[in-house]
């Protein structure tokens, strides 16, 4: 099988080597800067003698080679720099993502497409309304990640091993996400019986804010490697048939009341994308600030077309 990566930046670059060193499928790295693709290509390649994985990985800015691809992952954009603002990030990346599905379409129309460029649920939405794809074809990567820096923080909150928590977020990949402190688990109980309704609200606030807590530090560029983490286990779900439960930005259609829009639910992902979306009985207030969620990134999405 073969896995595609559309920019070879951060996020593209680490994904390439996750799936290399997990051995799960040839891996095409495709970048604009011609160069950076071929060069983080070569790196990774040589990288297979001491990893002992035998999956071929190159670098190249040529559509051609993502032909047959069984999924293609998009990161290609840019990331906002300061003064810029969510709009002007939104314009340019949607320019980019344009020409990228595009190009998709045309050379591997039969490949699941894996959003990960910012500002994700506008962008997932383009994309799937641009490739002509089936709505079971086009996923974006969002809840995972934003689930697994929801459980960090409480692991780290209640000093208990990661592995103990389940945390579950869903909605839009940006402030206005929703973590799911009834639906979030330590040790199989409930978050809520655990921890006062404040600390849960100081912990969801803290999870939706710690991109922007990642972008401080750095000084330039963004989170890669839970992103590129979070991308990966999605792959890995598609390519290996694993048919398990994660959210992620799926075209919804009736599901929860919501109309003709892809935003963060929980959904089966399988050899043939999304297989199943789950219905969760959401609080009043929860499926209120989700439906919200998705009328704005509908009207987003519709300027954009
Ligand atoms: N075609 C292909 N690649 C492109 C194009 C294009 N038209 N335009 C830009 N790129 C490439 C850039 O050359 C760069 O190498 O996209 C890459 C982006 O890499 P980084 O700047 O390192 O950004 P990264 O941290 O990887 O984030 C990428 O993922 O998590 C999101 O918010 C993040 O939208 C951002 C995306």
């Amino acid at each position: 099988m073969k896995v595609s990566i559309i920019g070879a930046g951060n996020v593209g670059g680490t994904l390439a080597q996750r799936i290399s060193e997990a051995g799960l499928a040839d891996v095409v790295l495709l970048d604009i800067a011609e160069g950076l693709a071929k060069g983080k290509g070569f790196d990774l390649s040589d990288a297979r003698s001491i990893t002992s994985k035998n999956h071929r990985i190159s670098g190249t800015s040529d559509y051609n080679e993502i032909r047959d691809s069984t999924v293609v992952v998009v990161t290609a954009g840019l990331a906002r720099v300061p003064g810029m603002t969510r709009e002007d990030l939104l314009k340019k990346n949607a320019a980019i993502i344009k020409k990228v599905i595009y190009s998709i379409a045309e050379n591997a129309p039969d490949s699941i497409i894996v959003m990960v460029t910012n500002p994700l649920d506008i962008l997932t939405n383009l994309a799937l309304h641009l490739s002509k794809f089936s709505p079971q074809k086009v996923i974006g990567m969002g809840g995972v990640l934003d689930s697994a820096r929801f459980a960090n923080l409480i692991a780290e909150h209640l000093d208990v091993p990661v592995t103990s928590v389940e945390a579950l977020v869903i909605g839009a990949h940006s402030k206005d996400m929703i973590p799911l402190a009834g639906f979030s688990k330590v040790s199989g109980k409930p978050l809520t019986q655990i921890v006062s309704a404040e600390r849960c609200r100081d912990l969801s606030l803290a999870t939706a804010q710690r991109g922007a807590q990642i972008v401080a530090c750095l000084g330039q560029g963004s989170a890669y490697y839970a992103p590129s983490a979070a991308a990966f286990k999605m792959v890995k779900a598609i390519i290996g048939s694993e048919n398990i439960v994660v959210p992620a930005c799926v075209y919804c259609n009736g599901e929860y009341g919501i109309e003709d829009t892809c935003i963060g639910v929980p959904a089966r992902l399988g050899s043939r994308g999304v297989e199943e979306i789950i219905e969760l009985d959401l609080k009043v207030e929860e499926k209120e600030k989700l439906l919200n969620s998705a009328k704005f990134i509908k009207e987003a999405a519709a300027n954009l077309a």
